[in-house]
């Protein structure tokens, strides 16, 4: 049996996703990267694009829809369920992958990577029920490893799509793609309100520097780095 799967010139946001509990919900960093992603000619049929910390699938979708080989990788399980149902249900095929950076390296390399990491500077390490977010004491947990990785996972004319706040340090981001050869630049900006995660820390995060006194909102980049 063949399945034909439509696609489009150009990535989408998905509409409305299945989630299981505690899977992150799309949200404005989600919508902001997604958002950047159109126009790009290395995505389309046939390019092998990475979703690093897929959730629900929301990015991956997007990607699969214009006919891109993609493979979604994520360390939870809920999560890669959720992506399976919600690309069953539109008839998209894409590879899940349990795991995070070594996991996805082994299956690449990529022309598009594009990665919504955790990135709000939390005082303890994730734990399971938060790690969608939780990025611990400086909010780089993944985004440190996710840049020392980058290069490798990229092919020669590939490209790294990721969005994070500015709370967690957008220079250093820049610094570190640069080391290991990836030149970046930002794409997008967006100031939103803070959730009910930054909310419920503000004392932490106003304490540590990340935020000033006051503040109600904060600053969301997407950078693209490429060679
Ligand atoms: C902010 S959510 C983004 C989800 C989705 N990409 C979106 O934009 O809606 C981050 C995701 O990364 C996953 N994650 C956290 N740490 C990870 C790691 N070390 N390796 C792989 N995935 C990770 C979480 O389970 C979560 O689904």
């Amino acid at each position: 049996m063949t399945t034909s799967v439509r696609t489009e010139p150009e990535a989408r946001p998905p509409g409305r996703l299945f989630r299981l509990p505690g899977v992150y919900r799309p949200q404005e960093d989600t919508a902001l990267l997604s958002g950047v992603l159109a126009g790009d000619p290395r995505i389309g049929p046939g390019a092998r694009c990475a979703d690093l910390g897929t959730g629900s699938g929301a990015l991956a979708i997007a990607l699969a829809r214009t006919g891109a080989v993609v493979v979604a990788a994520d360390i939870s399980v809920r999560a890669l369920a959720s992506a399976w149902v919600n690309t069953v249900l539109r008839a998209l095929l894409i590879g899940l992958l349990r795991g995070g950076l070594r996991e996805a390296a082994e299956a690449g390399p990529y022309d598009v990577v594009v990665a919504n990491p955790p990135y709000v500077p939390s005082p303890a390490p994730a734990v399971r029920s938060t790690r969608a977010w939780d990025a611990g004491p400086d909010g780089r947990a993944m985004l440190d490893p996710l840049c020392a990785a980058a290069p490798s996972l990229l092919t020669r004319a590939g490209a790294l799509y990721l969005v994070q706040s500015t709370m967690s340090d957008v220079d250093k981001t820049r610094y570190a793609l640069a080391a290991g050869g990836l030149r970046s630049e930002v794409l997008a900006r967006a100031e939103v309100p803070f959730g009910p995660v930054a909310s419920g820390r503000l004392k932490y995060l106003t304490e540590r520097g990340f935020v000033r006194p006051g503040d109600r909102a904060e600053e969301l980049v997407v950078l693209r780095a490429a060679r």
